[in-house]
């Protein structure tokens, strides 16, 4: 690889589009469903209300769509000229194939390879990883990074620990070379399998395939160790953006925005306050969208765009199953 050309190109996020659902699932809602009320739940996540795609036969690339054709539409992007789609999800279509090749399809990307990225929560931190390097390296011009997931075709509605954190919802944004000097500038990722258990859907791969048993035991709902996942979670998102703004020498005065992946109100504020950040600085939408996963991140950029401007510092942090955690430092280029 040309090492030049690498440090020449940088990478920058030149577009952004978003998606939720209509329907809202409120905490009033849930207490109808199992044993809990909004009080805990608002004093224990952040969480109001989700979205929910309700349509039994939408799956998430049915998201993965409204949200890419938000951002063609926003940015006016000629859809042909995108070389690649990567949709990172939990919450897949089907095991095989791939959704990213589906959205590509639907959106008329008939010029673009396509493939689907399994990191959880951190789904969307990687893809950015990922997609910032095919920019970085030359070799692609225009890689379209979806999340996507429609949770609620994974939650167990009768588990009260668990139900009342997800909701539905989808983000995309546009890699390109940066026009400017801004766009990637660093990034912290890790990741530790010896954690696999505490946040998984133990069925319908190849170590559980499905059978009877794995039915019978709902071994293919979502499932999480909620405080084992909340203890590492605030340790290690927080360690992550420490260590990345201490390797760039960025205090936290000098951040404009974290954009951190939205878990628990209560892990990103403990994120927040290791770095020092005022609360103006950090962006959420948790009370209203809850935990969309492979969405949070885009959903903020998303929801957020009009308040970014050139030269922005942004710190991205994100934490979830695998376990698999990082954060990331962009330069807002547009
Ligand atoms: O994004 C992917 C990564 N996922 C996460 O980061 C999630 C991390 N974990 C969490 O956010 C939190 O652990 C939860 C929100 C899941 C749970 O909050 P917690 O403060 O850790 O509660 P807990 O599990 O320690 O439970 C405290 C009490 C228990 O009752 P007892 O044993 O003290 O009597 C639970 O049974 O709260 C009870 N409880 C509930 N009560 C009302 C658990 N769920 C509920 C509920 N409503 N929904």
């Amino acid at each position: 690889m040309n090492l030049e050309r690498t440090k020449q190109i940088k990478a920058a996020i030149t577009a952004v589009g978003g998606y939720v659902p209509e329907t809202i699932l409120s905490n009033q809602d849930l207490e109808k469903m199992v044993d809990t009320n909004d009080e805990w739940i608002v004093s224990r996540t952040g969480i109001k209300e989700r979205r929910i795609l309700e349509d039994p036969e939408k799956a998430t690339s049915f998201l993965a769509i409204e949200a890419a054709q938000d951002l063609i539409a926003t940015f006016n992007i000629d859809s042909t000229t995108i070389d690649l789609i990567i949709v990172a999800t939990v919450t897949p279509d089907m095991p095989v194939a791939a959704t990213a090749a589906y959205v590509a399809s639907s959106i008329g990307a008939n010029q673009a390879f396509a493939y689907d990225l399994s990191a959880a929560c951190s789904g969307f931190l990687y893809g950015m990883s990922t997609s910032a390097a095919y920019i970085n390296s030359g070799r692609y011009k225009k890689v379209l990074l979806i999340g996507a997931d429609k949770m609620s075709s994974i939650v167990d509605y009768t588990d009260r620990t668990t139900c009342i954190i997800f909701g539905d919802g989808a983000g995309a944004v546009l890699f390109e070379p940066s026009p400017n000097e801004f766009g990637w500038e660093d990034e912290y990722m890790r990741s530790n399998g010896t954690e696999r258990m505490s946040l998984r859907i133990k069925a319908g791969g190849s170590l559980y395939p499905t059978s009877q048993t794995t039915l019978d035991n709902g071994w293919h709902n979502l499932y999480q160790e909620g405080k084992t996942v909340f203890k590492y979670a605030v340790s290690e998102m927080a360690e992550a953006s420490e260590q990345l703004l201490k390797r760039n020498n960025l205090s936290g005065e000098e951040i404009d925005y974290l954009v951190p992946h939205q878990a628990n109100k209560r892990i990103v504020d403990a994120t927040a306050k290791r770095l020092g950040l005022s609360d103006e600085k950090v962006l959420m939408n948790i009370s209203y969208y809850g935990n969309t996963t492979a969405a949070t991140i885009p959903l903020l950029l998303n929801d957020n765009k009009s308040n970014f401007k050139k030269g922005n510092k942004l710190i991205f942090a994100a934490f979830g199953g695998g376990f698999t955690w990082g954060a990331s430092y962009l330069t807002w280029a547009i």
